[in-house]
């Protein structure tokens, strides 16, 4: 807040601040202006409004929301109360507390090889959106142009849209596996572009980059002198037998590549807020700091002795989870192709956990007055009438058109249960009136 005499130029006021107090004479009058008209333009996510709708129904079955219904392990538990009984409640380093980032470092070099060097070049954050908000306020300049996947996660082009840049979406083709047609890609490189943001496994089709998909976008970037935003929260989410790359690991690429992850989906720690990024560049990695440093000023202490905790246990429960979510998997699919066949259909993915599902056009003529997306009408059907949580695929850009999503990492009784539900929906829609 500033205080400006009444007479103060209208251009010093309005660099002034969002509010200011301007003296009348002896009386203060205060004047309330926001400053932050962009983020107007920054939509929200459609999943906020399914979430709002989701808690009208009674006994809903939730495969809206990306979240596991497994618990975190015991040794984030054990090691989370430690930390409560020795009162590791004070402030701590703002990058991470010095453990964490060894065992991080130690981690992103050993797994996902990546020539890190030091735990200088982790940074600890509030889970991994927190991790995408630091790079693109660190990363962008107004106007610059991040090459987003469509349809994808809404939280990217949210956060690029945040730090005043421009979101610009290529499509991923369900033919080719969810993947990019590289040449696609690189059409749309222009001189404005700074950087690729990529996701593998990607939300919310499940589609997996392959390596050679990876060397590609690496020489794109290399010969554009563009950055690469590896997004990498589904790294321990993949299905029969397919390997994780990390595109840091590959010639050259660290030096221009920010690597984040989460402890999200691998410990099932969703409400905990845990992740990390990998930074080689020591100009940027200052420029992340400071953000870190003003958006929380370290993340919360016990979490991150929880993460300490997760990291230096067992990884049983990592391969006890995937194989699970692998068995869910082909559950679900077998249920859609028993209980929705002709309406809903698509491969099962290679990786996270989600059901992309292609919507039948001819659903539509039993809904003649629904929604005009059809994968609203579809969504907002399933809820009100099946109290089956899903996402619109429209919500993940304009190339999730038609489709809809579903998480099948819920207990197998929420999938059977939706499943049932869904059968009994489209049964009585293709029965002769
Ligand atoms: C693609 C993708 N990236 C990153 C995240 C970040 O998760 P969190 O902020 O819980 O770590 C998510 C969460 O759903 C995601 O789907």
């Amino acid at each position: 807040m500033w205080i400006l005499p009444l007479g103060a130029p209208k251009r010093e006021r309005a660099t002034a601040g969002s509010s200011w107090l301007v003296a009348r004479g002896s009386r203060l009058t205060y004047t309330l202006r926001t400053m932050g008209h962009y983020l107007d333009s920054v939509p929200f996510s459609g999943i906020i409004r399914i979430r709002d709708m989701m808690y009208s129904v009674k006994d809903p079955f939730r495969l809206d929301q990306g979240d596991v219904s497994f618990d975190a392990p015991d040794t984030v538990k054990r090691a989370m109360h430690r930390a409560i009984d020795e009162n590791r409640s004070h402030y701590v380093q703002t990058t991470g507390i010095p453990r964490l980032t060894e065992l991080l470092a130690r981690k992103v070099r050993d797994v996902n090889r990546i020539p890190i060097e030091s735990a200088d070049e982790v940074l600890v954050t509030n889970g991994g959106i927190h991790a995408l908000y630091i790079t693109c306020q660190a990363l962008l300049e107004p106007g610059d142009e991040v090459i987003i996947p469509d349809p994808e996660w809404p939280p990217s082009a949210g956060n690029i849209a945040s730090a005043h840049g421009v979101p610009v979406p290529c499509p991923l083709h369900e033919d080719l596996g969810w993947r990019f047609d590289i040449a696609e890609l690189a059409s749309k490189i222009t001189p404005k572009t700074r950087a690729i943001y990529i996701n593998s496994p990607q939300n919310p089709t499940g589609g997996v980059l392959t390596r050679a998909d990876l060397e590609a976008i690496a020489d794109l970037c290399r010969e554009r002198d563009l950055w690469l935003v590896s997004d990498e929260a589904y790294e321990d989410v993949l299905y029969d037998g397919v390997e994780h790359v990390s595109p840091a690991s590959l010639p050259g690429m660290y030096e221009r590549t920010i690597a984040f992850y989460t402890f999200s989906k691998t410990y099932a720690m969703t409400g905990l807020r845990l992740g990390y990024l990998a930074v080689r560049d020591p100009k940027l990695r200052d420029r992340m700091k400071k953000v870190l440093f003003y958006t929380a000023s370290n993340i919360a202490s016990v979490v991150q002795y929880g993460g300490v905790g997760a990291l230096e246990g067992p990884q049983d429960a990592v391969v006890e989870y995937r194989t699970e979510l692998q068995a869910r998997r082909d559950l679900f699919y077998a249920g859609i192709r028993d209980k929705a066949a002709g309406v809903l259909s698509g491969a099962p993915p290679k990786g996270a956990f989600y059901a992309f599902l292609r919507i039948d056009p001819s659903w539509r003529d039993m809904h003649p007055s629904s929604h005009e997306s059809i994968s609203w009408a579809m969504t907002e059907d399933l809820i009100s009438r099946g109290r089956i949580g899903c996402v619109p695929g429209v919500d993940f850009g304009a190339s999730g058109e038609g489709y809809i999503r579903f998480c099948f990492a819920r207990e197998r009784r929420e999938l059977t249960g939706a499943l049932a539900s869904m059968g009994e929906l489209f049964a009585a829609e293709s029965a002769p009136r």
